[in-house]
């Protein structure tokens, strides 16, 4: 286990201030980020049966999927940690793993490098009847390859200038495409590390890029403002939720889902309102 160790450090080392003491000195079920606009984690029975009608919905939707052949991606993006396997897990639940399939690429091969850089995961893209959750995605090359040096300026520059008409066309062809993007506080990523190295059964999420990421967490910062930025349009805008808490983002981005698309016997009142303290678009990033 390669990097066990090495979070603990940061914290004890090289952590700033404000993280540390947030994280030291927490209680219990207390939300870490002053901004959030809660001050505890939802009620975990509320969670419950909230989520229990929201995997009815699900359900509903697929079977509509099918029956009408229409084709569903959600792409999930957000920083380490943010949250995104768990959420999707929750997503997928319930639903036939043959039509409702999860992405997560490993980075490029030697010959994928000489592709187009979206080529990849058109492949991935889903058939009538399907949902293909993206965990990561082509948002890659505006974000961690960029922090680390894994793509060049003009390879980026390009993805940019892509990246708006590669999903239009998406679009345009009868795809529904929904780009999530969960926000965590540091601290909060801080302690889902911390929790990492401690857990033997989740040690292996941890990854070089993770450590090394800590001391990036402004260069994260600025690529992801300016990712989204450049990429929230009409045609395939993002929804940015904020996740320190879990259990409140699930379901949002649950609710996102079962509210992008039409399906038959949707029950709105089971879905319910969408939080919008926590869930809306680009400007819940501030
Ligand atoms: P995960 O978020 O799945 O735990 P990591 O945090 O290790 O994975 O890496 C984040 C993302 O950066 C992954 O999508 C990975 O494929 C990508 N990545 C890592 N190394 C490289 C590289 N050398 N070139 C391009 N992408 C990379
Ligand atoms: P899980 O609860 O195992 O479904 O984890 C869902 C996601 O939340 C993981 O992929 C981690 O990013 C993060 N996570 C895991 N454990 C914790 C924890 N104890 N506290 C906060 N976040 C966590
Ligand atoms: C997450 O928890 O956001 C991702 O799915 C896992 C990771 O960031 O390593």
């Amino acid at each position: 286990m390669p990097f066990v160790g090495a979070i603990t450090r940061y914290l004890e080392t090289a952590a700033p201030a404000h993280v540390r003491t947030a994280i030291l000195t927490a209680k219990k079920d207390e939300i870490l980020s002053k901004s959030y606009p809660y001050r505890e984690e939802m009620k975990k029975k509320d969670y419950e049966s909230h989520m229990a009608a929201l995997q009815v919905e699900l359900v509903k939707m697929l079977w509509d999927l099918k029956a009408t052949g229409k084709r569903l991606a959600v792409v999930f993006e957000g920083r380490d940690a943010a949250g995104k396997g768990g959420t999707i897990d929750r997503l997928r639940e319930n639903l036939n793993p043959r039509s409702a399939y999860v992405v997560a690429l490993s980075k490029p091969d030697e010959r994928e490098a000489t592709q187009w850089y979206f080529q990849r995961y058109v492949d991935q893209l889903p058939g009538a009847g399907e949902i293909a959750m993206f965990d990561r995605s082509w948002y890659n090359r505006g974000v961690v390859e960029h922090v680390f040096g894994f793509c060049t300026p003009d390879q980026r520059a390009r993805f940019f200038d892509q990246v708006p008409d590669f999903e239009k066309m998406l679009v345009k062809d009868g795809l529904i495409l929904i780009k999530l993007w969960l926000s965590v506080d540091r601290a909060e990523q801080l302690k889902r590390f911390l929790d990492r190295e401690r857990d033997p059964l989740k040690q292996w999420k941890l990854s070089k890029v993770d450590v090394d990421g800590l001391d990036r967490w402004d260069d994260y910062s600025a690529a992801i403002r300016e990712t989204i930025e450049r990429s929230h349009t009409k045609t395939a805008p993002w929804t940015v939720i904020r996740s320190d808490d879990k259990m409140r983002a699930r379901i949002a981005a649950i609710q996102t889902v079962l509210t992008a698309v039409d399906y038959a016997r949707k029950d709105k009142t089971a879905i319910g309102e969408i939080d919008d303290k926590i869930c809306d678009g680009p400007d819940m990033l501030d």
